[in-house]
């Protein structure tokens, strides 16, 4: 089983020029769609892009760019909404990846199919990879890009089975594989098999997408352009996906996700240790990072210029650069650069936190908690 290039130990080795030359490119275009608003993770991203969000210190888009820049896609197009400029300046032109980053701009969320509509001239004729920007595919593209070139298929799907199917776009399959029915967020799902946030198609899309129209939450969804395409008598194969995959729309799966990418890091500890407590297990920390007196257990990742001190960092957690957690027990957990976690007195767990928070016990009387805390944030005491 292929595997995806920022989830394993090569989040720090560094492809040399050498290799990328070797790498055989394809004749497919990559779409990354990055304009969503990430409701659902208010208020992170009242003031950062969803697809910018951490995981494993690692922004989620870049799991996207990785994958596909593995295969050997050299043009990504990312579709940018409001968010645009921060997306713009974490990605660049793509040169990091070597790859050719162009920028799509959608004035409006009007959907997955509408994303599509407005990429038809970056697309032109060719094959495509769409890959929502949210969206983290463990085992990569290899396998799937490799079927879909096999099958000769319009488009190529990939399923999964989910718990709760009202959440997704919902497909059902017959006996001999064919997918027969696509419905968006069903009330009643008819199989618990969703689809995951990575498609294959073919120009055929566009035509679909021509055609159909919005759908009561008012978007163009992409479910009912390939939902067209099946009844229009065109080619859709389903592909169930082997490992994991996560959609990051909400606080749980981010936390999901960065529990299964820290899984597979490895250990690579080359930041300066002082006192004697072990740092047990897969830890990664950056050799500007400093621990003082702590006991780590991995999986995490810690990074630049991340102090820890006195304290306890249990597995999951995931500490940006920056980030100072002094006298407090942490784990499982997203703390964001230059957050601060000063003299906790009970464990943290479940937590993220976004850049620059800070949380502390003051001492103060009387004794209380005291906050202050964005829109739409969540305390659980
Ligand atoms: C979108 C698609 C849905 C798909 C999901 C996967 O939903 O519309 O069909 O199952 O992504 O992540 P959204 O995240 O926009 O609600």
């Amino acid at each position: 089983m292929a595997k995806s290039p920022g989830i394993d130990s090569r989040a720090v080795r560094h492809e040399s020029m050498d290799d990328w030359k070797r790498k055989p490119k394809i004749k497919m275009k990559g779409l990354i769609l990055a304009g969503g608003k990430g409701t659902r993770l208010r208020p992170l991203t009242y003031t950062s892009a969803k697809q910018l969000i951490p995981v494993a210190n690692k922004p989620i888009l870049f799991y996207g760019i990785e994958a596909m820049a593995d295969v050997g896609i050299e043009d990504i197009g990312i579709v940018v909404g409001d968010t645009h400029r921060d997306i713009r300046s974490a990605c660049g032109d793509g040169s990091r990846w070597k790859v050719n980053i162009t920028y799509i701009q959608q004035e409006s969320p009007l959907g997955l199919a509408h994303a599509v509509k407005i990429s038809r001239d970056f697309i032109r004729d060719d094959k495509f990879c769409m890959y929502l920007g949210d969206n983290i595919l463990r085992d990569g593209l290899h396998d799937i890009i490799a079927e879909y070139e096999k099958t000769r298929a319009n488009s190529l799907i990939l399923l999964t089975t989910v718990p709760n199917p009202q959440q997704f776009g919902v497909a059902e399959v017959d006996r001999m594989g064919n997918v027969t029915r696509l419905v968006e967020k069903p009330a009643e799902p008819r199989s618990n098999l969703a689809l995951v946030g990575v498609y294959l198609f073919d120009k055929r899309i566009f035509q679909a997408c021509e055609n159909i129209r919005p759908s009561a939450r008012g978007e163009l969804e992409i479910t009912d352009a390939i939902q067209f395409l099946i009844t229009s008598g065109y080619t859709v194969r389903p592909s169930m996906v082997n490992g994991w995959w996560k959609d990051t729309g909400k606080k749980d799966d981010l936390l999901d996700a960065n529990r299964l990418v820290l899984q597979n890091i490895g250990r690579d500890v080359q930041c300066e240790i002082r006192g004697q407590q072990p740092i047990e297990g897969n830890v990664i920390a950056h050799k500007e990072a400093l621990i003082m007196d702590s006991r780590i257990r991995g999986p995490v990742i810690i990074g630049k210029e991340a102090k820890i001190e006195n304290s306890y960092i249990g597995p999951f957690t995931s500490i940006g650069p920056g980030v100072q957690i002094r006298g407090s027990e942490i784990e499982h957990s997203i703390i964001m650069e230059g957050a601060e976690i000063i003299d906790i007195d009970t464990r943290l767990a479940d937590c993220v936190l976004g850049k620059n928070s800070l949380m502390t016990m003051s001492g103060e009387r009387p004794k209380a908690v005291r906050a202050m805390l964005g829109d739409n944030s969540q305390v659980s005491l």
